[in-house]
C-alpha cells in the first residue's frame, strides 16, 4: 500500500464507523496516506449500511455518480463496497454497480487488508464474503488506532442472535461473538497511553456479551481501569437490559448516565410479530426503573412505524409510550422489507401516506417535547 491513497466513506451505524477506523489504522500501518477527497485518492471505499432500504439506494447513487465522474476524467481508481451491503449483494453487485472492484462483507475486512495490493496491481475483481467468524487479526492489527483524540469505540461483541422479524443484520453479521475480556482491556489501557480517556463499549447487543466475564463485570472492569472518565455503551436490548444495570451506571461516576434502549412499538401484538421477546409493560417498567435510579440520565430510543399489519390502535399505543416516557432522543423509521428477514415475507401492507403521516406525528411530537 506505499503512497496509494485511500478514501474511506462510512455509513449506517457506529459498528461502521469502527470497522472503518481498524481498516484505516491497518492501512496506515502498511504505508498508505489516507485521504479526505475521493478526487485525489488511488482507491475510495464505501463502508455501508443496509439496514433500510433508503440508504442503501443512497450509496448506489452517490458512488454511480463518483464513478462516472472519475472516468469522464479519465481517472483510473479502484472502487470497493465495503460493509454490511456487500455481504448482502455479494456477487450481484458487480452487475449492480460494474464499475466495483472490491465487493467486502463486515467479517471479511482482513482479508480485504490483505490482498489490497494484489488487487490493485492486478485489477481483478474480489469478493469476499461469508467468512464466520471475523478474525482476530482484524483487531490486533489496526485496533489501536482511533480518529477521535480524546474519545474511542471499543469493539466487545459482535453479531447477533435475535432474530427481530423485521432486521437483516443477523443474516449479514452472523451470530453473536464476544471478544476475550483481557484483550478488550489491553485495547483500552493501550488507548489511554495514547492520552484517549472516553471510551464507548460497542456491540449489536452488549448486554448478550458473554466470556470469562459477564457485561456488567466487563462494565465494571473497564470503569476500574485509572485513566477511563467517561465510559458508554451501546445498543442495550431491553429483554436483557437490568435494575443491576442501572445501580451500575447510578454508582460509577465515570459511566455516563445515557442509555440508547430502542421499544420499536408500544403494541405487544406487534411486538410478537416482531419477535421482540418482551411485553410493553415489561419495557415500561424498565424505563422507570432507569429514571429512578440513574437520576437525570439521558434515555434514547428507535421506533418502526408501519409495521405490517400495524392498525391506527396499535400505532396509537406506541404514540403512548412516546408521551409516557419523554425520551430525550427518538429515532423514528418507516417500516422497509428487507431480504431474508422473517417479516418480508408478509404483505408490506401498511399504504406508504399512512407509514408517512404516523411517522410525522412521532417526529412532531418528538421535536415539540425535547427539551420540555
Ligand atoms: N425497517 C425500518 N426500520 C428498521 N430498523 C431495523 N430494521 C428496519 C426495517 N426493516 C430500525 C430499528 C433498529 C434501527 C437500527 O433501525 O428501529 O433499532
Ligand atoms: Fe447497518 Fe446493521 Fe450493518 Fe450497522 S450492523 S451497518 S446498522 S446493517
Amino acid at each position: 500500500m506505499k503512497n496509494k491513497k485511500v478514501y474511506i466513506r462510512t455509513f449506517g451505524c457506529q459498528m461502521n464507523k469502527r470497522d472503518s477506523e481498524v481498516l484505516s489504522g491497518a492501512l496506515k500501518r502498511r504505508g498508505a496516506e489516507l485521504v479526505d477527497d475521493w478526487e485525489s485518492a488511488d482507491v475510495i471505499l464505501f463502508n455501508t449500511c443496509a439496514v433500510r432500504k433508503h440508504a442503501e439506494d443512497r450509496v448506489f447513487s452517490i458512488l454511480g455518480l463518483i464513478a462516472k465522474k472519475a472516468r469522464t476524467r479519465g481517472q483510473d481508481k479502484v472502487f470497493g463496497l465495503l460493509g454490511c451491503m456487500a455481504q448482502e449483494w455479494r456477487d450481484k453487485a458487480f452487475k449492480k454497480a460494474p464499475y466495483l472492484d472490491i465487493v467486502c462483507g463486515p467479517n471479511d475486512l482482513y482479508a480485504l487488508i490483505e490482498n489490497l495490493d494484489d488487487i490493485i496491481a492486478s485489477r481483478k475483481k474480489a469478493l469476499f464474503v461469508d467468512s464466520n467468524q471475523r478474525v482476530d487479526e482484524f483487531y490486533s492489527d489496526g485496533a489501536y488506532f482511533s480518529e477521535d483524540k480524546e474519545h474511542a469505540f471499543v469493539i466487545i461483541m459482535e453479531g447477533c442472535n435475535n432474530f427481530c422479524s423485521y432486521c437483516i443484520v443477523p443474516y449479514l453479521r452472523g451470530r453473536e461473538r464476544s471478544r476475550p475480556s483481557e484483550d478488550i482491556i489491553s485495547e483500552i489501557k493501550l488507548l489511554i497511553d495514547k492520552g484517549i480517556s472516553k471510551f464507548t463499549l460497542l456491540g449489536q447487543n452488549v448486554n448478550s456479551y458473554s466470556s470469562d466475564l459477564s457485561f456488567l463485570e466487563l462494565l465494571k472492569a473497564v470503569s476500574d481501569i485509572k485513566g477511563v472518565k467517561d465510559l458508554s455503551f451501546v445498543t442495550a436490548h431491553p429483554k436483557d437490559a437490568s435494575v443491576e444495570l442501572f445501580k451500575i451506571m447510578a454508582e460509577r461516576e465515570n459511566i455516563k448516565k445515557y442509555l440508547h434502549l430502542p421499544f420499536q412499538s408500544g403494541s405487544n401484538r406487534i411486538l410478537k410479530l416482531m419477535n421482540r421477546n418482551y411485553t410493553i409493560e415489561h419495557y415500561k417498567e424498565l424505563a422507570m426503573a432507569y429514571r429512578e435510579i440513574v437520576r437525570g440520565g439521558y434515555l434514547s430510543t428507535d421506533i418502526i412505524v408501519g409495521f405490517p399489519t400495524e392498525t391506527d390502535e396499535d400505532f396509537q399505543a406506541t404514540f403512548e409510550v412516546m408521551k409516557e416516557i419523554k425520551f430525550e432522543t427518538a429515532y423514528i423509521f418507516k417500516y422497509s422489507p428487507r431480504p431474508f428477514s422473517k417479516a418480508s415475507e408478509r404483505k408490506d401492507d401498511v399504504p406508504k401516506e399512512v407509514k408517512e403521516m404516523r411517522h410525522k406525528i412521532l417526529l412532531d411530537f418528538q421535536k415539540s417535547s425535547a427539551g420540555q
